[in-house]
């Protein structure tokens, strides 16, 4: 992985989510707040409700390292759930930075209508290049980004320079399970325009070569079949209804696509989770 593959996939990134069927899938289908994996209590939860809790199980793992006064550096912010979920909860300032011009400005509309605007500040970038001093944040939170990213190491790294000493790194990621092939996984995650999942292995060892420490995976990767079994149910039985929305070649694609995620966390090659870590 290089600075130039890194690029080409903040730009692949950049051009998905600015895609009006894009949008409107996840406006439509995972309820246009929090688009990351959910935790579902049962089997027929509702996407949003099930995705919310998520955020609700990373936070408690930061709780402490949150409050008034305390900064939270979100990377790859989407729509801006989780920020505004941490400012609304805790009080604290949520610098959310995102490489997609269209979601940071419905984010902005957002916190406004929720009068967390002045709690909130929407930075249009790469997490490849965080335009921030080092050691300047108390907790850096991601959700469903880092798979994006066209160079992992450089990231991580990036993430770590501008955690605080002490500070705390919290996300969660769609990963490949240890030792599956990348080319097995290519079909699955051609749809995100993402080229190779990271492993659980892989951010151990990277986080631990960064020098951070308790770091711990909370492995939920049973839930990302339940989470795709949701969302291939959702897409189908309102297939006609998304029509109106998103053109009708892309829920086709949707409805080929999404179950090859069902199929590929069967298989048990797909893992997901909420890694914690602190920085000394
Ligand atoms: C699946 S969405 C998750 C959004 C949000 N974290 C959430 O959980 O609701 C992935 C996000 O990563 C962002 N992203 C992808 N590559 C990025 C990059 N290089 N720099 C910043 N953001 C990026 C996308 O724009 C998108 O908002």
């Amino acid at each position: 992985m290089t600075h130039e593959s890194a690029a080409r996939a903040a730009e692949a990134a950049r051009r998905y989510y600015g895609t009006s069927d894009v949008d409107g899938f996840y406006e439509a289908v995972w309820g246009g707040e929090d688009i990351h994996t959910g935790v579902y209590a049962d089997a027929h939860e509702p996407v949003a409700v099930a995705s919310r809790r998520t955020v609700e199980l990373a936070a408690r793992k930061v709780a402490d390292r949150l409050g008034p006064g305390s900064e939270v550096l979100d990377l790859g912010s989407g729509y801006g759930g989780p920020a505004r979920y941490l400012a609304a909860r805790f009080g604290c300032r949520v610098v959310a930075l995102n490489i997609s011009e269209a979601q940071n400005e419905r984010h902005r509309k957002t916190n406004a209508e929720h009068g967390l605007d002045g709690l909130v500040e929407v930075v249009t970038g790469s997490f490849q290049d965080i335009p921030y001093p080092a050691g300047r944040f108390d907790v850096v939170w991601s959700q469903e980004a880092f798979c994006h990213s066209g160079d992992r190491e450089e990231l991580l790294g990036e993430a770590v320079r501008v955690l605080r000493p002490q500070g705390e790194l919290v996300f969660t990621d769609v990963m490949a399970s240890d030792a599956v092939p990348h080319d097995v996984l290519r079909p699955v995650v051609a749809r995100l325009e993402v080229e190779e999942l990271a492993t659980p292995d892989f951010y151990r060892r990277r986080l631990a070569g960064l020098g951070l420490t308790h770091i711990d995976f909370d492995d939920r990767s049973d839930q990302l079949l339940t989470h795709y079994l949701r969302l291939t149910e959702e897409t189908d039985r309102r297939a006609t209804e998304l029509g109106n929305v998103i053109s009708p070649a892309y829920v086709a694609d949707l409805l080929e696509n999404l179950p090859l995620w069902v199929d590929a966390c069967r298989k048990g090659r797909m893992s997901w989770g909420i890694f914690h870590c602190h920085r000394n």
